[in-house]
């Protein structure tokens, strides 16, 4: 796998939602040839020499004509917060792709998609890697201000929507309308990114369906040399950051424990 240690040119970073913004980046078109949906670009946060590491954000989509890399992210932390300030024109040092990403095989037709708050970001690539599958999304979001490219899933997915208070869409969460979906339907794969509470809802309702899901661990190097991100999977501690992001939630440990 290519990974390509790059200086990106911003060309816009727009708040599209509460706290959640819109990066467009250039992209090295040798460095993301062989980008898979669900990897990452670790990103040094600029003028800001006392946050040694890099932060690790989705990519959101890749547009190959025009050569840009979207990434999507809330701003929580001092890292996010001064990346939020970026400005079109401003440089960036970001290694990507990073990760494994998710891996659809020929037989995975009928896909579904869900994914809560910022997970949903990664998500929307796959429609960019893998345009002819059939694709369903369920989207969950905290409220009606937290919403955000709906538009954009549904140009390629039948797409579902739930706010935690009701603000927008059904009530709920999006798992509840994923498990009310499987009550009447099967996908070949459910592909799902979010924090771990979230992965161990779905676990309960995905029956024998199979999953992948794609974890948020905290990272340091990003690159296998601290071990900050290791997780128990199949028993074996592995590294997300290059061993993952994306894994088979039936190995994901800590949900079944
Ligand atoms: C593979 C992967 C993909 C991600 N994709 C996205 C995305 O598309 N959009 C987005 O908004 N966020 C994403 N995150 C989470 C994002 O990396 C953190 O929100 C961000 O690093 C927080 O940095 P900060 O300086 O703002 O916060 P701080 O809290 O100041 O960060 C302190 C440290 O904790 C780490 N950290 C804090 N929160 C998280 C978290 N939730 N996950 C992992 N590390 C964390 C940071 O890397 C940093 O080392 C992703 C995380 C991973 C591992
Ligand atoms: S973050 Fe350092 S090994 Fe994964």
């Amino acid at each position: 796998m290519i990974k390509k240690h790059t200086t990106e040119r911003v060309l816009s970073n727009e708040l599209i939602a509460q706290n959640t913004y819109l990066m467009k980046l250039t992209c090295s078109e040798d460095a993301m040839r062989f980008y898979r949906p669900g990897q990452f670009a670790h990103i040094e946060i600029p003028h800001a020499r006392e946050l040694l590491l890099r932060r690790p954000i989705s990519i959101n989509y890749v547009d190959f004509e025009k050569k840009e890399v979207h990434i999507a992210y809330n701003a929580i932390g001092k890292g996010t917060k001064l990346l939020s300030l970026v400005r079109p024109g401003d440089t960036l040092d970001v290694l990507m792709p990073m990760g494994n990403g998710f891996m659809l095989k020929d037989d995975m037709k009928k896909v579904w998609l869900i994914g809560g708050g910022i997970g949903i970001a990664p998500l929307k690539s796959l429609s960019c890697k893998y345009p002819d599958r059939e694709y369903t999304a369920f989207l969950g979001y905290r409220s009606k201000e937290c919403v955000y490219q709906i538009q954009d899933f549904e140009s390629f997915a039948t797409t579902h929507v739930a706010t935690d208070d009701g603000t927008f869409g059904v009530a709920g969460f999006c798992t509840n309308l994923l498990a009310d979906e499987l009550s009447k339907d099967k996908p070949d794969v459910i592909l799902a990114c979010g924090p771990l509470v979230f992965f161990r809802t779905l676990a309960r309702v995905i029956g024998d369906v199979p999953a992948f899901v794609s974890m948020e661990q905290h990272m340091g190097c990003g690159t296998g040399g601290c071990a900050t991100c290791v997780c128990k999977i199949g028993g074996e501690y592995k590294k997300v950051c290059t061993q993952g992001p994306v894994f088979d939630i039936r190995e994901v440990d800590a949900l079944y424990e």
